[in-house]
């Protein structure tokens, strides 16, 4: 499979100006510490210069390498490249690991993103992260803690969206050892739908969540500090091992619209109406070939004689996964938290067995889901066979 980074998103990612720390009064000129150094300025620029960027200030230069080591592919490991199934896949099964990196188990892949579940058991002490492929888009599904970069900190806890520009070195620090994410990389910027902003990236009055529901990064600390800083950087599916000579988190004030953030699925305003939304009402992201949906507890239609259940789907130009998180749902059995089904592009899916007529005079669900459409087919892994219900796909005749 080709793997590539998309360079022509000419939407950007989020589109509010924020600044955090101290900063000179213009840009490339002289900004120096009480000892009368220079501080180190970096410009984290995407698509080139030619879209949105941040600027940087550290204290110590961000280019000090003193060792790198040999590389390892992480590349998610495909068995099954082509396949037409339902399936149904428990999320939940894949075992705890003490180690964040390795705890993140690709399931799904295509070249636009990479679908993956991890149980990490211990937060990032001895190195930082950098995935210089994809943004991420981490779900919090079980846990708190707290996302440390060199933009600030971000707490984060059940039901968050953190999403994190390529390029980010971070840090994740959890709270205790009981931990589910569900993260999507995408080879291209994760955006909110465009539809929901205007010319000048504000989101609009009809966008089911605005710029107050989106934290961004605090507690600007500096670390001045030299020593052995171990990163593994992550590029072409490769993971390099590097050692820096200055912590990465000695950044004393930067600006721009580029900067990891979090949307809390639960801050998400469902849209519905008198029948039957379709699911583009609950877009929350896009990205280059997906887009990732919020099912959030809400009313029920209101038409008198209104079907809450989803109608059957003959998806032809995409396959969906629907992650599971909590609650109710009314359209499908056998449900727990965690579970994942694929329904894929070129046959038709839908309700089961008795949960239409079920659903008819209901008020309201309960239901939390995140789904995640992409344009393309998507490839299993072994992880994912691992964790299969192999008779999903006769869930119907039941
Ligand atoms: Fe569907």
């Amino acid at each position: 499979m080709e793997y590539f980074t998309f360079r022509q998103f000419t939407i950007n990612r989020i589109m509010h100006y924020y600044s955090l720390g101290k900063i000179p009064p213009k840009r490339h000129t002289q900004f120096r510490k009480d000892n009368g150094e220079l501080y180190s300025e970096e410009l984290f620029s995407t698509e080139g210069f030619s879209n949105n960027y941040s600027t940087l200030y550290h204290v110590n230069p961000p280019t000090r390498i003193k060792q790198v080591g040999e590389p390892y592919s992480v590349a998610p490991k495909v068995v099954l490249d082509k396949q037409l199934k339902h399936r149904s896949l428990q999320g939940f099964q894949v075992p705890p690991e003490d180690d964040y990196l390795k705890s993140r188990k690709a399931v799904l892949t295509n070249n636009d993103c990479t679908i993956l579940v991890s149980a990490p058991r211990k937060s990032m002490k001895d190195y930082f992260f950098k995935n210089a492929d994809a943004d991420e888009m981490i779900f919090v599904h079980k846990g708190t803690g707290t996302f440390k970069s060199f933009y600030g900190e971000l707490k984060f806890s059940y039901g968050d969206y953190i999403v994190v520009p390529r390029g980010t070195t971070y840090q994740m620090e959890f709270d205790d050892e009981d931990n589910r994410l569900f993260i999507v990389e995408s080879y291209s910027p994760i955006v909110t739908p465009k539809r929901y902003r205007n010319q000048f990236g504000q989101l609009l009055e009809h966008s089911p969540f605005c710029e107050r529901d989106i934290r961004k990064p605090e507690n600007l600390r500096t670390h001045d500090e030299q020593g052995d800083f171990q990163f593994y950087i992550k590029k072409q599916h490769q993971m390099y091992p590097y050692q820096y000579l200055d912590h990465p988190f000695d950044v004393v004030g930067w600006d721009g619209y580029v900067y990891p953030y979090i949307f809390s699925i639960h801050d998400f305003e469902p849209i519905t109406g008198r029948i039957h939304q379709p699911p583009p009402v609950h877009q929350t992201f896009a990205a280059r070939g997906f887009v990732v949906c919020s099912f959030v507890p809400r009313l029920f239609d209101y038409h008198p004689q209104a079907i809450p259940a989803p109608y059957n789907h003959s998806n032809i130009d995409s396959d969906e996964v629907l992650y599971y998180v909590d609650g109710d749902f009314m359209s499908r059995k056998h449900v727990e938290k965690g579970m994942m089904t694929l329904h894929p592009a070129g046959i038709p899916h839908g309700p089961h067995p008795g949960t239409v007529e079920k659903s008819i005079g209901a008020k309201e669900t309960h239901e939390l889901a995140v789904m995640v459409d992409t344009f393309y087919p998507l490839q299993l892994t072994q992880t994912a066979l691992d964790i299969e219900d192999k008779d999903y796909y006769k869930s119907w005749l039941e």
